[in-house]
């Protein structure tokens, strides 16, 4: 990798810009009025209302000069797409899958493959669900079993990969259930709902090995592989000499297949797929495809989409790009650390997790502190950022052992869109409410859905 020295503004980036969008910082009335229009929910406020947004790093990334010109190439066809073939290259020549069917996002790729694999009564473990996951899990009548190591459940652990599998509780899990009842074990690369922490290769390797001497199949969600790969091989010893693909392709090996949201680490704005090793399996999954998606050469997406994810795919195993991405991430982290703001610890590759029962241990769970620190950094400084914790995993059943989610609000970095400038303001943002969290007051939550409850949920400022 070539070496960048890092400058007193952060990383360099290794990009620069061609097309610009205008942000614009409401004044405070507006952001009060705006908050209360949202129902104290920030997934109902609009672009206008936010100067800088945190809320997700899916779908939200720049697209690069050649991707854009990608687009250019869409050859439109409802069958056989020239794009088509191109996207599929690019999987399988990451991947080494054999199999692969497009679909509109990460979700819809979880459908299929949850649709043709689980019945109601099964048991489906993973290091930690996310949200889309653990409600396909759920849709499909099944259990998600969260099995991290217990490391990732202490914010403070500097454990370096705290996306790793509890292997011996798996073990367990699988022998007392049996393949009848498991039909699949899935890990999320990176663990997002846990911090954003990369899962080592050994611990991939001795996951797999369960899995095989169980005879159940082992799935990857490969939302963010490549900053994965980047972790694994900074820190995993004897890996700093490969590259991300090889890294990529060692895990990939393992595994019998994976879905992917391309939102993430295929750098495009919609976009994903599953990927398998077995024919019949795909097949099974194509028919659910043609149902519910489009046909097999295009899944949901205009073809244009799959030229884009085929190039974006490619330019996330850029060492260049990822050492700037880690390194932006890792700025946000550093400034506030050294202003005493509590976080998660070590900071992931997507994002800073601010660690809420440290930032605000006056407040019960009862009244929402995740959403409230959420709702006083906008009201600070117009950042949107998003609860992880007790209102998005709250809800539903869950495995007997399985402990309560972490209480988290997470800054997710949108990848080639801030500067390091705009890091600094949320720092800025976060310290200020930071220094005055002794005077922050509890919400309640006066509407919750069924389903994925915090995405539409509204709430009142507790009296
Ligand atoms: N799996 C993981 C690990 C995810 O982070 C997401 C999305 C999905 C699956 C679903 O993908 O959105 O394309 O349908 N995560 C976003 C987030 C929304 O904000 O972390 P999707």
């Amino acid at each position: 990798m070539a070496h960048r020295p890092a400058t007193a503004i952060g990383p360099i980036e290794p990009y620069k810009a061609k097309v610009v969008e205008s942000i614009h910082l409401p004044d405070a009335p507006a952001r009060e009025a705006a908050l209360a229009r949202a129902g104290f929910n920030l997934f109902n406020l609009t672009s206008d209302d936010i100067f800088v947004d945190l809320l997700t790093d899916s779908g939200t990334a720049a697209m690069s000069d050649r991707q854009w010109a990608g687009l250019m190439i869409g050859d439109e066809t409802y069958a056989g797409s020239r794009n088509y073939a191109h996207f599929e290259e690019a999987v399988r020549s990451i991947t080494g899958f054999p199999e692969i069917v497009p679909a509109h996002q990460g979700r819809a790729a979880e459908n299929l493959l949850f649709s043709t694999l689980l019945s109601p009564g099964m048991i489906v473990p993973n290091n930690m669900h996310f949200d889309t996951t653990r409600a396909h899990v759920l849709h499909q009548g099944a259990r998600p079993a969260n099995l991290a190591i217990p490391e990732a459940y202490d914010p403070e652990s500097p454990h370096p990969f705290k996306g790793n599998v509890d292997v011996p509780r798996l073990d367990e899990l699988l022998g007392r259930e049996g393949k009848a009842h498991v039909p699949l074990v899935m890990v999320t690369i990176t663990n997002n709902t846990g911090g954003g922490q990369p899962v080592s290769l050994e611990n991939l390797t001795a996951t797999a090995a369960v899995c095989r001497r169980h005879g159940v199949p082992l799935y990857y969600d490969m939302c963010r592989w490549a900053e994965n790969a980047f972790f694994i091989r900074e820190r995993e010893p004897g890996q700093s000499g490969r590259t991300i693909g090889e890294i990529g392709r060692a895990m990939f090996d393992l595994a019998d297949g994976a879905t992917m949201s391309a939102k993430k680490d295929g750098l495009v704005n919609i976009g994903g797929f599953v990927a398998v090793r077995d024919p019949g399996l795909a097949s099974r999954i194509r028919e659910q495809l043609i149902l519910f998606e489009g046909f097999p050469t295009y899944g949901g997406l205009a073809r244009r989409d799959l030229e884009a994810i085929a190039i974006g795919l490619r330019e996330a195993m850029d060492p260049a790009y990822l050492a700037h991405r880690v390194g932006q991430i890792r700025f946000l982290a550093d400034r506030l650390t050294e202003a005493g703001v509590p976080i998660l610890l070590p900071p992931g590759g997507h994002g800073v997790y601010l660690d809420v029962r440290r930032f605000l241990p006056h407040l019960k769970s009862s009244e929402l502190p995740g959403q409230s620190l959420v709702v006083e950094i906008y009201r600070e400084g117009a950042v949107r950022t998003c609860e992880i914790g007790a209102i998005m995993f709250g809800d539903g059943p869950v495995e007997p052992g399985d402990r309560p989610p972490l209480e988290l609000v997470r800054l997710a970095v949108p990848r080639r869109v801030y500067s390091n400038a705009h890091l600094a303001y949320v720092a800025d943002t976060i310290i200020a409410v930071h220094q005055r969290r002794n005077a922050i007051r509890g919400l309640r939550m006066t509407y919750a859905p069924e389903h994925l409850r915090h995405f539409t949920a509204r709430f009142s400022p507790v009296d």
